[in-house]
């Protein structure tokens, strides 16, 4: 039965090309990689480890139990590679959409999606991933109600991440956790204005960042909560990014062993919301500091509560301010950050139970409202007008 042995050996042939990848070439390059990846579904984007090109096409990741456990699109998992061939040594991989990911409701706990490599570039296409945010909101964002997914989006590994929009997250949408290697966030959308309507969306923050060496250029974030929060971390550039109806960009809040140094905040537009750029400090955090933070050349406006806040006393706003976690070295300069508060609103208010240092604030120009309040403990402040 020569053509039944014939089907034998292809059926054994496709076992073993199945089963087998293909053996290192001799030369030692790292050809057995697979060149392109696509991901079209929750399966494909499961173990993406080998792959140095992925492409994203248009899928929707279903509702359906615990997904989450099983398959989360943890887009090239750096741990993982670490078990596979060495994708560390290959010089980083090319992540690109060319379509929409959009999620269904569920109830798996944060983030959704997350991007893991070393040295990636990640190129949304300005495609969307819409978290369909209004199937959940219901005006009480993570403090109650409905259990939401957050944060949505996670930046992990390093490298660039850009040209995508994430729409209408449930809660936080991107979270931003990279680590070896500088991160650059740029040309990144969050728009949840969708949230706006009745007050529904909460806790909507753009970006939360603990993470180090990492810039966010040229972004825009339209929400209920902090465009930025910078929760930990060194060597930070927020710049030429522009943010509506929230909370401003923000260092904080700082809690008990988390210290924030080195931030530039410079070049972005913050309009309309209860606070323009603030500083917030656990009234209890020990063992936790802000220092360098420079504000430059900023433009704020139509801020209804607070232009700058740099309190000591958060979650209250203007209270008792704690000591255990100092705040030094901040600074308007290098260009005017210009600052215009509604009629009820302060312009400034520094509320300081443990703060240091020579303040250079004469790029500060913040006009309207009722004006400053001033307790800078043992921190000097000096020029801008407030
Ligand atoms: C801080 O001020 C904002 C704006 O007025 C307000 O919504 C919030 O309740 C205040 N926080 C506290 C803890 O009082």
């Amino acid at each position: 039965m020569p053509s039944f042995v014939a089907f034998l050996r292809l059926a054994a042939l496709v076992a073993v090309a199945v089963a087998v990848p293909s053996p290192e070439p001799a030369s030692g390059t790292e050809t057995a990689k697979r060149a392109t990846c696509t991901v079209n579904s929750v399966a494909s984007a499961a173990d993406l480890s080998d792959c140095t090109s992925v492409l994203i096409e248009a899928f929707t990741v279903p509702s359906g139990g615990n997904y989450h456990d099983c398959c989360k699109p943890q887009i090239l998992s750096r741990t993982r590679s670490q078990s596979y061939v060495p994708f560390e040594a290959a010089s980083g991989a090319t992540v690109t959409m060319n379509g929409d990911i959009t999620f269904a409701k569920t109830t798996a706990a944060g983030p959704l999606i997350t991007f893991d490599t070393e040295n990636i570039l990640f190129n949304g296409g300005d495609r969307n991933i819409n978290g369909n945010g209004a199937l959940y909101w219901d005006g009480e964002g993570t403090n109650g109600g409905v259990a939401k997914p957050h944060p949505f989006v996670k930046f992990k590994g390093f490298g660039t991440f850009e040209d995508v929009t994430v729409l209408n997250s449930p809660a936080q949408a991107i979270s931003v956790g990279t680590t070896g290697g500088t991160a650059i966030i740029q040309g990144v959308t969050v728009d949840n204005s969708a949230g706006d309507a009745n007050g529904l969306g909460a806790n909507t923050d753009g970006f939360d960042i603990s993470a180090s060496d990492v810039t966010v250029s040229k972004c825009v974030v339209k929400n209920q909560d902090d465009c930025v929060a910078i929760n930990s971390g060194s060597s930070i550039t927020i710049e030429d990014s522009t943010c509506s109806g929230g909370h401003g960009i923000s260092i904080g809040s700082i809690a008990t062993g988390k210290t924030v140094s080195g931030v530039k905040i410079a070049r972005n537009t913050v309009t309309t919301g209860l606070y323009g750029l603030r500083i917030k400090v656990d009234a209890d955090a020990t063992d936790a500091s802000v220092s360098n933070v420079i504000y430059e050349a900023n433009k704020v406006s139509g801020i209804t509560e607070y232009g700058v806040l740099i309190t000591q006393s958060y979650p209250d706003n203007d209270s008792t301010p704690g000591t255990g976690a100092p705040i030094s070295g901040i600074s308007f300069t290098g260009g005017t950050t210009s600052v215009s508060v509604d009629s009820s609103a302060h312009t400034l208010v520094v509320d300081c139970g443990a703060c240091s240092g020579t303040w250079d604030f004469s790029d500060l120009d913040a006009t309207g409202g009722v004006g400053h309040i001033i307790a800078a403990n043992k921190a000097v402040i000096s020029g801008g007008t407030y």
